[in-house]
């Protein structure tokens, strides 16, 4: 699907191929320090990238790409499924978190694609595909830290609301989306 950006750009969303490995890496690599702390669902070398996506029907990646020059510009990542790790801090706020049900989300925008719609029409994307193959709810991969404002705002808008606080490296918000 191609989109237009708040920049007047035109982006083409789709899934991740096996294909856009050369490309992704290269996204990965110039992500800023400051998104790179934000955003770290799996490692950013080669043969992390190869095994993260060693099972397609666990881990789904979706990419915005550039028409004018074929670059990455966004890059999400929906687990099917929750993260052992995210368990049993939803219990503690009372959800249970189900397999059949649910999915982890992961999203990133190149720093300076950033703020002109790309995650949001990324998202929209990826929810539409998400309805189609049944997921009823959608959590944070790990949470979001409360200081990334961007981050929050972006959830907020698009319906999130937090379920619960945790200390990790500062505070962190957990939050969810009924689909
Ligand atoms: C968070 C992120 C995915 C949002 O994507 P984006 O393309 O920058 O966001 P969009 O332009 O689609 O904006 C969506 C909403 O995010 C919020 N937002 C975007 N830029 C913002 C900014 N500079 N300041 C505050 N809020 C902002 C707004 O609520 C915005 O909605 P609006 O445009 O209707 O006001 C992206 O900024 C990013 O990759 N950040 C670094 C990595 C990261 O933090 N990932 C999440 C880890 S939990």
């Amino acid at each position: 699907m191609i989109v237009e950006t708040k920049n007047n750009q035109q982006v083409l969303l789709r899934k991740l191929h096996s294909n856009d490995l050369d490309n992704l890496l290269s996204y990965l690599e110039n992500l800023s320090m400051e998104t790179k702390k934000r955003f770290g669902p799996h490692q950013f070398d080669k043969q992390s990238v190869i095994d993260f996506y060693d099972n397609p029907a666990i881990h789904l990646g979706y990419v915005a790409q550039s028409i004018d020059s074929n670059d990455i510009i966004a890059y999400s990542i929906i687990k099917i499924g929750y993260l052992e790790s995210d368990y049993n801090r939803y219990l503690s706020y009372g959800i249970q978190l189900d397999n059949k049900i649910d999915c982890e989300f992961a999203p990133s925008v190149a720093d300076s694609w950033q703020s002109f719609g790309i995650g949001n029409k990324l998202f929209y994307y990826i929810l539409a595909d998400l309805k189609k193959a049944g997921v009823k709810r959608i959590v944070l991969w790990g949470g979001v830290q409360a200081d990334n404002e961007k981050a929050v705002n972006y959830y907020k808008k698009n319906n999130f609301v937090p379920v619960g606080q945790f200390w990790h490296n500062g505070e962190n918000v957990d939050m969810l989306l009924n689909i």
